[in-house]
């Protein structure tokens, strides 16, 4: 069955706060370098406790849904991808579903890999559409996390925070998929995880790095292949990776995807010359890897670079990122995607970009959220980070977002500005 399937859609939501890394870094006597030049990052989203990922996801549904002015009642689909989230029972979707009183018919869950539960859930989605049982109805996706390592830990220039929500249907003005071409790599390792009880992430910092980019080179090579067959790539003296116009990676910290892409361009070489690098190939690949990164890679980090990481949503930043920045430009190109979930559980895979996806994107009003925030002190920036989770401040929320107020009879209590 040869059925269009994509994203139609995208909204974004973030918390009201963000910190500067540089006044991070001076406060932690670091080098402000070593966070803007060495993590390529320069400011992170900062929740508080009534900014929880069910706060997050409905308000980014609230806007997906105002903004394209979609009636609920196409939705028979909500799917929440997250590794933050509030029950170890009910499902973040079923709060979304009733605080913005989506219909009865519809199937809700959440789906759970660390960072690749989003899009865990956007294949599920798609894979629904394509096999005909949607029945003309389109689905939810909504990728929402809280990154949140802890004061003085060697994570905590990389936290963040947001959600997206992707509207996935057979109309894909945004980003249609290549469906069926993708490649995965899983396997059993403690890199990075969250014990039951506890509010930060374990994590094993460096190794995390290698585990994400063995899983790479992995998927990238399951996907080169079917794309080859499949004959969206060609050999040709360009690799394969070359053209793709854009490749969105999942980020961590912005410079995880330059790690990502040098990486990728070295497998796929070396398994062109069945041989590693001389010397002398390896500082010409060094220049061609710059040129590839800055073109390919680079417009993808806009978003990233201003809120962190968001776990299960910064695949889908850069993907946003790369819509509002490019989109007209792009429109009919072919951009790659390497999603990575910790533990681990990853996949490349690709699609191409609407014809109008720069219109639909404008929708996002991307600057504007971005300028909506509230730059903190680092002593508020402390504060919120000790608040207990229970007990949010009581504010009262902006038009068109929810927060989380409090627990009453076990039961969370949320409210809609
Ligand atoms: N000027 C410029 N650059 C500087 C510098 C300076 N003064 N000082 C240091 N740097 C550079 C370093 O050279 C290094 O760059 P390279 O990696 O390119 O060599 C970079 O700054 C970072 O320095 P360190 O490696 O010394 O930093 P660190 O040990 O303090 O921690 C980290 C870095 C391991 C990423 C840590 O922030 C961390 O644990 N983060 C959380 C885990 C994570 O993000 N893992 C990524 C893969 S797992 C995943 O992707 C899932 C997920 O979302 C978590």
């Amino acid at each position: 069955m040869n059925q269009r399937v994509g994203i139609e859609a995208l909204a974004v939501a973030v918390p009201e706060r963000f910190l500067s890394l540089e006044d991070l870094a001076i406060a932690r006597g670091v080098e402000p370098a070593k966070f803007t030049a060495g993590l390529g990052g320069r400011e992170m989203a900062v929740a508080d406790p009534g900014e929880d990922s069910v706060a997050l996801a409905a308000t980014a549904v609230a806007k997906l849904l105002k903004s394209y002015a979609i009636d609920p009642n196409r939705v028979g689909m909500l799917v929440v991808g997250t590794e933050t989230g509030v029950d170890h029972s009910k499902a973040v979707a079923s709060y979304v579903q009733g605080l913005l009183g989506l219909p009865r018919a519809m199937r809700t869950y959440d789906t759970q890999h660390a960072c690749y539960g989003g899009t865990a859930a956007l294949m599920a989605a798609s894979d629904w559409i394509a096999a005909g049982h949607a029945h003309g109805k389109a689905a939810i996706v909504v990728c929402a996390d809280i990154a949140r390592y802890g004061l003085r830990t060697a994570g905590e220039p990389t936290q963040g925070a947001g959600a997206v929500a992707l509207l996935v249907s057979d109309k894909p003005d945004l980003f249609e998929l290549d469906r069926g071409i993708c490649g995965m790599a899983s396997s059993h390792v403690f890199d990075f995880w969250r014990p039951l009880g506890s509010r930060e992430a374990v994590v094993d910092g460096h190794y995390s790095i290698n585990c994400y980019l063995e899983a790479l080179g992995d998927a990238y090579a399951g996907y080169r292949k079917l794309a080859l067959e499949r004959e969206i790539v060609r050999h040709s003296e360009q690799l394969p990776s070359e053209q793709l116009s854009r490749i969105a990676y999942h980020v961590p910290f912005c410079k995880m995807a330059k790690k990502a892409h040098l990486h990728l361009r070295k497998c796929e070489l070396k398994a062109r010359l069945g041989r590693e690098l001389t010397a002398e190939e390896q500082t010409a690949e060094d220049r061609a890897a710059a040129i590839a990164f800055e073109t390919q890679v680079a417009p993808t980090l806009a978003l990233a670079a201003r809120i962190g990481n968001t776990y299960t949503g910064s695949l889908y930043l850069g993907l946003a990122s790369l819509l509002h920045t490019q989109g007209a430009s792009l429109a009919g190109k072919r951009i790659g995607m390497f999603s990575y979930g910790s533990g681990n559980s990853s996949e490349f895979f690709s699609g191409v970009v609407g014809a109008h996806a720069s219109a639909a994107i404008a929708k996002a009003e991307l600057d504007q959220l971005l300028a909506s925030r509230r730059r903190v002190t680092m002593e508020e920036y402390e504060q919120v980070m000790e608040m207990n989770a229970a007990t949010p401040p009581q504010a009262q929320p902006r038009p068109g977002t929810f927060r989380f107020v409090g627990v009453t009879d076990h039961r969370r209590r949320y409210v809609a500005g």
